[in-house]
């Protein structure tokens, strides 16, 4: 069923769309890469080698050397230097600094050293490799000081069990990001017996308030006496509930009930033109001694996103003759907000002045699903 799904990706498209750049990106997982192995990924039509030093440093190199422009990934890698295939030119990978070009000779001027391949700030997080991506013509960044930090799945315990999902989207990141925060669709797409009916359908008031780059919707519920929450062994807990979205591509869901916890980030990445890869990383104490719960845990996300994938597939085929769309109120506010949040971001990044916030203030909306 999963490979009539990828099947699919392949033929369908939409319009393309403005990207965000000077972030970071999860590029490939790090079990992708043992020992001397480099993995090929694509990040906002970027094409990359991404390996692990030796010393056991992530590194990630746009896959083109910067001699004739062939591909580094078919080159050799022997723990510490990248070498090209075709002439031989060594790098050091974390900085891409070129290290040997084998054809100079002893009356040769040029310093291989001030050549430089080019290199991204590359760090594991949650078993993801995140990758900088800069803007181009932003030059070399060698210190690290000035970016932000890398994104991860918040944990409030020391011991957690985690699990990892993801599926190529065939549309553009737009598409991709306002599928993810999509509150309307759920009774529809994701109608099973296990999760909920369309018949579920009522009323929901959700608050929301502007954060930092994004916005928070944010729930505190009445301790819940149910079967369910006792299970879950939180019975008489109060559950307090927020998810996050933060630019340029991130959701974060945290659910608490006293010690227990569950969270969750996802993330909709450009990588082709007019695709996205959605990865979902969780990781939770609770059911911490049942067997088998990640398997389970697995089984049911997977079902999920497999679900929003095919929607998704299916919707491109729709999107490639350009039809004319709409955003309605309340439910597809945080549509709206993030295209805005997105417009405000360029911007600020097209002036240099502060980024500002579309939101004025807290929001409480309303829809039915
Ligand atoms: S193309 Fe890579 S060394 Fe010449
Ligand atoms: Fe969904």
């Amino acid at each position: 069923m999963a490979g009539d799904v990828t099947r699919a990706t392949a033929s369908a498209s939409g319009p393309s769309t403005t990207l965000i750049y000077d972030d970071w990106y999860p590029a490939v997982r790090a079990s992708e890469i043992s020992g001397k192995t480099l993995a090929k990924a694509m990040l906002l039509g970027i094409p990359l080698v991404v390996g692990r030093t030796a010393a056991g440093r992530y590194f990630a190199m746009r896959d083109a050397c910067p001699h004739r422009g062939i591909p580094l990934s078919y080159g050799w890698f022997d723990g510490e230097q990248v070498t090209c295939k075709y002439h031989g030119w060594a790098f050091e990978p974390v900085s891409g600094q070129c290290q040997e070009i084998p054809s100079l000779t002893s009356r040769d001027k040029l310093d291989p050293c001030r050549i430089y391949a080019n290199a991204f700030p590359c760090e594991e997080r949650d078993g993801h490799v995140w990758v900088y991506v800069p803007q181009s013509g932003r030059g070399r960044i060698s210190g690290r000081d000035d970016l932000p930090s890398v994104p991860e799945v918040p944990k409030f315990s020391r011991r957690f069990r985690s699990a990892y999902l993801t599926a190529d989207l065939p549309c553009n990141i737009d598409h991709g990001i306002i599928g993810l925060m999509d509150p309307a669709h759920g009774p529809f797409v994701h109608q099973s017996w296990w999760w909920r009916s369309r018949a579920s359908i009522h009323e929901k008031e959700k608050h929301f308030e502007p954060i930092q780059q994004g916005f928070r919707m944010s729930a505190h519920q009445p301790s819940a006496n149910s079967a369910p929450y006792k299970l879950l062994g939180v019975y008489g807990q109060a559950i307090t509930t927020t998810i996050d979205f933060v630019l340029p591509n991130r959701r974060y869901e945290i659910i608490r009930a006293g010690e227990k916890w569950f969270a969750s980030l996802t993330t909709v990445t450009p990588t082709v033109e007019n695709n996205c890869r959605i990865d979902v990383c969780a990781a939770w104490n609770v059911f911490m001694n049942v067997p088998f719960l990640t398997s389970i845990a697995k089984f049911f996300g997977r079902r999920f996103v497999e679900q929003d994938q095919l929607t998704m597939i299916q919707q491109a085929e729709g999107l490639k003759y350009n039809p004319s769309l709409m955003l309605i109120d309340d439910a597809d506010r945080p549509a709206k907000w993030y295209f805005e949040l997105k417009q405000a971001r360029l911007e600020s990044q097209a002036t240099g002045q502060p980024m500002r916030h579309p939101m004025d203030g807290p929001v409480t909306l309303r829809w039915r699903s």
